[in-house]
């Protein structure tokens, strides 16, 4: 199992060229099964989680060719044809690799009349229920039961445009629910849906497809069911996670990185969060770029929440920035539970955390010190990357696979503007 070795103590300085959102491509993958026709997306990220997207949807009939796979992220180009679907069973085996596959779900049952997916089950960050799809599929009128460890959707008549209030925002529940109402009969409404740009993504995509949608960033979404989609080539929005982790990678060694190929809208409240701890944002062309302002890094207080909130997959990673600050920092995690499983590892390299329920005090040290380190999930291990890089002596961190789900060549990035890091393939700790 690869590890990643960094010697901290070098400030970053370069450019790092960021890739298309992991969040946008997965959903967008998944409405190429709402049409017989190709679906072209651009600006592709290649990671393991858009593999395993790749060997579920090749399971459900979808053809795939996938070009310019090396090289600049702009010129990755998928083309997706689900023509004939031969099969509306999601296995375990796909779905427990990755809770996304359960986007699945919506565009089957509204292509198909039918799906069967498994449940995704549990996963590092906490118990990630599926009720809310089911439910929205439910209001949309199709039938629904749970055999065996999975969900079982018929609407033999299809689906019928609903009006459906998220007692709670879910990005993932957002999409599928989105999904379906694009080929349901009449007009749904989606009260309380997700605001996050990924989702916004991928309305517009639907949209070029020829689904008739309203209200698109806001917190209602009105569909007007179409008779059938169509083909349509779309670039995937950029990756803001992986935006806001450079802008922190920067922050953390007190050094200006050039993020190209994305928007600091996309990023506006990790900005203004960090505006008084003393980074500075810049929107330059076709980019941000971010620097330590004169030094020093204060303590600021964090709360997650869904966008235009602070999101809560930037929170390790700030936890991280913050143990290096001045001061406290309060961190405030309202979206998951149990997600601060990077609290101890970052302690382990001298940080001065007390968690306590879902808030995490985090008290500045003079400067974090290097150790062997492991994370469970993939936010949580490039927090204890951010943390290598500003630590004292040698950081190795195991279980790279996790970051190898959402961060393109993450080293080789690093590497390039300075940072002392490098993969060491095969033995060590899994
Ligand atoms: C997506 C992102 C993930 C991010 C999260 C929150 C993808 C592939 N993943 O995950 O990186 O951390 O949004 O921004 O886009 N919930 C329910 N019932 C449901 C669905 C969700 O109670 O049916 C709860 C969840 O347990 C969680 C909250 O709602 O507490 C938000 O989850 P959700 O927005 O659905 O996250 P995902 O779509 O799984």
């Amino acid at each position: 199992m690869d590890r990643i070795r960094i010697r901290g103590g070098n400030p970053l300085r370069g450019a790092i060229e960021v890739g298309g959102a992991k969040n946008a491509a997965l959903p967008l993958m998944t409405a190429s099964l709402l049409t017989d026709e190709t679906l072209v997306l651009k600006n592709l990220p290649i990671l393991a989680d858009i593999n395993t997207l790749c060997n579920l949807l090749l399971q459900h009939g979808v053809a795939i060719h996938l070009a310019g796979a090396g090289g600049n992220c702009a010129g990755r180009v998928i083309e997706l044809t689900a023509r004939n679907l031969t099969n509306t069973t999601a296995p375990y085996d796909l779905v427990r690799k990755m809770r996304a596959s359960v986007l699945v779900l919506g565009p089957l049952v509204a292509r198909c009349r039918e799906a069967r997916v498994s449940l995704p089950g549990g996963c590092a960050i906490g118990a990630r229920p599926v009720d809310l799809h089911i439910k929205g599929l439910q209001a949309m009128g199709a039938e629904i039961e749970l055999d065996r460890g999975y969900i079982v959707a018929k609407a033999p008549n299809g689906l019928k445009g609903a009006e459906f209030v998220f007692p709670k925002v879910s990005v993932g529940a957002t999409e599928n629910l989105l999904m379906a109402a694009t080929l349901a009969k009449g007009e749904t409404v989606l009260v309380n849906a997700a605001r996050e740009p990924e989702v916004s993504d991928l309305a517009h995509c639907l949209v070029a497809m020829g689904a008739d949608i309203q209200g698109i960033g806001s917190d209602t979404l009105r569909i007007r069911g179409v008779e059938r989609l169509h083909g349509a080539t779309h670039a995937v929005v950029p990756d803001r996670i992986e935006t806001g982790t450079y802008a922190m990678a920067a922050a953390i060694t007190g050094g200006e990185l050039d993020i190209m190929n994305t928007r600091l809208e996309l990023i506006q409240s990790l900005a203004t969060t960090l505006q008084p701890a003393g980074v500075v944002f810049t929107e330059i062309e076709n980019g941000v770029r971010v620097a330590r302002a004169n030094g020093e890094l204060h303590g600021v207080d964090t709360m997650t929440e869904p966008f235009p909130g602070f999101p809560t997959d930037l929170q390790a990673q700030m936890m991280a920035l913050m143990c290096t600050a001045r001061g406290a920092a309060m961190i405030t995690e309202t979206i998951f539970e149990n997600r601060f499983m990077h609290a101890p590892e970052l302690m382990r390299m001298g940080a001065r955390i007390t968690v306590h329920g879902s808030s995490a005090l985090v008290r500045g040290v003079e400067r974090l010190t290097g150790a062997p380190v492991m994370a469970t999930d993939l936010r949580a291990s490039v927090s204890l990357v951010l943390a290598g890089l500003a630590a004292e002596g040698e950081t190795t961190v195991n279980r790279v696979y996790h970051l190898d789900r959402g961060y393109e060549r993450v080293e080789e990035k690093l590497a390039a503007c300075g940072a002392d890091i490098e993969r060491i393939g095969g033995g060590g700790e899994d």
